[in-house]
């Protein structure tokens, strides 16, 4: 059992100002300041809860995105599934197994400070492989794809996984209102006349949303999932953000899988930010950033009371950055991939600079590997630079992935 204490750093958690202490691991928990290891952050790092994504599909992390031909934006998600399958993108991504694809998207995870994560997609398709991932990829969730007749039909329908998730208090996630047709522009209506729209709901996308429907859904205090880049990627709009957050929706953030998303969720947030700028011409504010990728996802998940801040009692999931703003929620909307200094999921590093090895007394348990992130070295779970290699040798030449901060030929 880890014991430890994170010292020196300052403490940021949603809701709190930030605070220069100590931080304790017991366990899998955080506690008080614990254990005769102590991890001395110099003063140069902040420390928050690691960041969560709500909506990611894992067998579909591949590079480049796919999307619509010649500039002529889709109206519905329906005409993207056909453009990806036909797409050499696709073609060059089937050769690898499902089992490499499930990897890579938990190194895209975890090379962004993501330790949970929902893989929109069927329980009898993914709970077997989700625990063999580095980081959490929940099972606690309900299913339906879209909530359309056309839809593919994931769950056991909407009223009976909408149960279910009221039953075991889970979340029901669904795709929704992905597009402009008379189905996705009267979802929200569809789900009320069913008695389904509460709390439990985590609806993507919504770009087709109505005014009256966000208030609605803000009554109901249902979730959100924004997935600005794959909106604009595909659709050329977005949710309606903005009067989502004055109506107090719970907004989160969703990468959406990278073949139309961004690479990661550092960069999603980022580009979401951006994109609130252009829309709106004002900021968004990097707290309300950090909120939505931390607590308003935990919230969303049913997780309040496990993860999404530093509170003692919950789970060790934390991410220490580096400090190269003073601001602690500029710093992190800002940070990339080689800012991050230690990476912990339930008490557990698996990810980290190597002058942390004191964690495990100086010697890295075996199931874990080194690799050089920028002129960093990092201990990391598993063998990402083993798989990176596999794959390139399974695609037939050096391809690069950019949710991959690393370059796997350096690793020997
Ligand atoms: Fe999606």
């Amino acid at each position: 059992m880890f014991e430890y204490t994170l010292e020196s750093g300052v403490i940021v958690s949603p809701g709190k100002k930030p605070y220069s202490g100590k931080l304790g691991i017991k366990g899998e928990k955080i506690s008080s300041p614990c254990g005769s290891v102590k991890i001395d952050l110099k003063g140069n790092s902040f420390i928050y809860p690691s960041l969560i994504n709500t909506h990611d599909h894992l067998q579909g992390n591949y590079r480049p995105p796919v999307g619509p031909q010649n500039g002529n934006f889709y109206l519905t998600w329906l005409p993207w599934d056909n453009d990806l399958k036909a797409s050499d993108t696709f073609k060059e991504r089937s050769q690898l197994t499902r089992e490499d694809l499930y990897a890579l998207s938990g190194y895209k995870c975890l090379f962004s400070g993501v330790t949970t994560v929902n893989d929109h997609f069927p329980h009898k398709f993914n709970s077997q492989i989700l625990p063999t991932l580095p980081v959490r990829a929940i099972q606690e969730y309900t299913i339906e794809h879209e909530c359309s007749s056309y839809d593919l039909k994931w769950g056991d329908g909407i009223e009976i996984e909408h149960e279910i998730a009221v039953k075991n208090k889970w979340p029901f996630i669904t795709h929704l209102s992905e597009g402009f047709d008379n189905e996705a522009m009267h979802s929200i209506e569809k789900l009320e006349k069913m008695n389904v729209l509460d709390n439990h709901c985590l609806f993507i996308h919504c770009i087709g949303f109505s005014d009256e429907d966000i208030l609605k859904v803000a009554k109901a205090g249902a979730s959100i999932s924004w997935c600005g880049f794959s909106n604009m990627f595909m659709f050329n709009v977005t949710a309606k953000v903005r009067k989502m957050i004055k109506a107090g929706v719970n907004v989160t953030i969703g990468t959406d899988s990278s073949a139309t998303g961004s690479a990661n969720l550092l960069a999603e947030i980022k580009y979401d930010r951006e994109l609130y700028r252009n829309l709106y011409g004002e900021d968004i504010g990097a707290e309300n950033l950090f909120n939505m990728t931390t607590i308003n996802a935990a919230k969303a998940f049913w997780m309040q009371d496990k993860t999404g801040s530093l509170d003692e009692g919950k789970l060790g999931d934390i991410l220490v950055l580096k400090a190269n703003n003073s601001d602690p929620y500029e710093n992190i909307v800002n940070a990339g991939m080689h800012d991050i200094e230690l990476l912990v999921l339930g008490g557990v590093p698996i990810y980290g600079e190597t002058r942390f090895l004191d964690i495990f007394n100086g010697k890295l348990p075996g199931d874990y590997t080194q690799i050089k992130v920028g002129n960093k070295l990092m201990f990391v779970k598993g063998d990402p630079a083993g798989l990176y290699k596999s794959a390139r040798k399974k695609i037939g030449f050096k391809k690069e992935l950019d949710f991959l901060p690393f370059e796997p030929e350096q690793e020997g």
